[in-house]
């Protein structure tokens, strides 16, 4: 009783810290993740914090949809990562504001419409059960590298960006990098921006070979060949931030909320009986499991004018934490904000909201669909053994690092 009292106390003096100065890469924040989005979203929906150059956090539902809705008086262009690190170029068409911004998406939309991603769900189907192969064969794997992972990067590399076999070894290194940074030798994790650099040099040099090769028609032709009639020319330098941006945007997002959502089963056996004996059941699982597990904590925006925010008088140039997590927790959207099959509606920001609504949701939601269709079919049971440890970290990422798993 007394170590839960002492836990209980630890809780919310971390809570009541982080409510009045939220700083994503505090260890507390990691560890009481869920306390302080409840506090957040329920008692202080507009706070602001001083780390860094100082942020508004913005939690709310309605004040998240609110601010992602009006991109004339929230611009993107300014970063979409709070205190934005230096030496990230930047990615479009993320960071970009209309009208530009809606010129490349009318060139990528088709490309990632439900038809395009219906045809290549046989070649996901076919990737994923190559990679079951592979672990069926071992009793006990690491969910992360052995399939997670190698998952989300095979299907945008080979299915959609068509890069050749032979580059995807120091391609896969330097998205990792990018991704989940360099460990130190006390087992630290450190942001590497070399990861960034070397992705979009090689999406430059993947342009420039593809523009001396007959086109196939898919995104990477549409990218090579675009160009807009707003009196400022696309250039080289822009194509490459696209690509480069494409090549990372499905990577841990895909693997992340697979993995979690992996996770949850071995804890949830009945779910995990109900979607296999119903794969119909899937596609509301994949919701659940966007809303409440996807990586993506928070993004930022800049204030271009004064303006109010939940009773919050916001300035021109401020900046603001857009808390998609902690809104899709609202109780006042959600009700009970845990896991439910049968939820409906299920509104949720997963995908962010307004016009940079996530190109990719349609191919997401068909990975994740497809990768637990063939778990759920091809494997019996899987538990976490004893003694292993999900190692994770949260920032305004939660990623899951690595996930042991014994297969049955
Ligand atoms: C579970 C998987 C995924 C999640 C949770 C996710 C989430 C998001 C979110 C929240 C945004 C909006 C960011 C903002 O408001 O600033 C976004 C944008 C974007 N996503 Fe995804 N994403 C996923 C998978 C993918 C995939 C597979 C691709 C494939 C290329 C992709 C490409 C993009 C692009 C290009 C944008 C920028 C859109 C724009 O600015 O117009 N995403 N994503």
């Amino acid at each position: 009783l007394k170590g839960r009292q002492v836990q209980v106390s630890q809780e919310s003096e971390a809570v009541e810290r982080l409510r009045g100065k939220l700083d994503f890469d505090d260890p507390d924040f990691h560890t009481f993740y869920e306390d302080v989005l409840t506090d957040l979203v329920g008692q202080c929906p507009v706070t602001h914090s001083s780390v860094g150059e100082g942020y508004w956090v913005v939690s709310k539902y309605e004040d998240v949809t609110r601010v992602l809705r009006d991109w004339e008086s929230f611009t993107s262009a300014r970063g979409f990562i709070v205190n934005r690190p230096p030496g990230i170029d930047a990615m479009l068409p993320i960071e970009m504001d209309p009208p530009r911004h809606r010129s490349w998406r009318a060139l990528l939309n088709p490309y990632f419409n439900p038809a395009r991603v219906a045809d290549i769900e046989g070649e996901v189907r076919a990737i994923a059960n190559g990679l079951i192969d592979n672990c069926l064969g071992s009793g006990e794997i690491e969910f992360v590298g052995d399939f997670a992972a190698p998952f989300a990067a095979d299907v945008i590399s080979r299915c959609v960006l068509h890069f050749p076999d032979a580059d995807m070894p120091s391609l896969g290194s330097a998205i990792k990098r990018g991704l989940y940074g360099v460990v130190n030798d006390d087992g630290s994790r450190e942001f590497d921006p070399a990861g960034f650099t070397e992705v979009h040099q090689y999406a430059t040099a993947y342009l420039a070979t593809r523009k001396r090769v007959p086109g196939s028609g898919d995104v990477v032709d549409a990218i090579v060949e675009f160009d807009v009639d707003d009196g400022e020319p696309v250039s080289d330098e822009e194509r490459a931030l696209v690509l480069y941006t494409l090549i990372f945007a499905g990577l841990d997002t895909t693997s992340s909320t697979l993995a979690a959502a992996v996770s949850y089963l071995s804890e949830n056996t009945s779910m995990l009986e109900m979607l296999r004996d119903d794969s119909s059941m899937l596609p509301a699982a994949v919701e659940e499991f966007l809303r409440l597990l996807n990586p993506g904590v928070c993004f930022g925006r800049y204030a271009t004018q004064d303006i109010s925010v939940g009773g919050a008088d916001i300035r021109a140039g401020d900046q603001l934490a857009v808390f998609y997590a902690a809104a899709n927790r609202d109780p006042r959207e959600f009700g009970d904000p845990s896991i439910r099959l049968g939820r409906s509606p299920n509104r949720h920001v997963a995908f962010g909201y307004g016009v940079h609504r996530c190109l990719g949701s349609h191919l997401a939601r068909m990975t994740l669909r497809v990768a637990l269709e063939q778990l759920t079919r091809r494997v019996e049971h899987w538990t976490v053994p004893a003694g292993g440890c999900i190692d994770s970290a949260t920032n305004q990422r939660r990623q899951i690092l690595s996930l042991p798993l014994r297969l049955g």
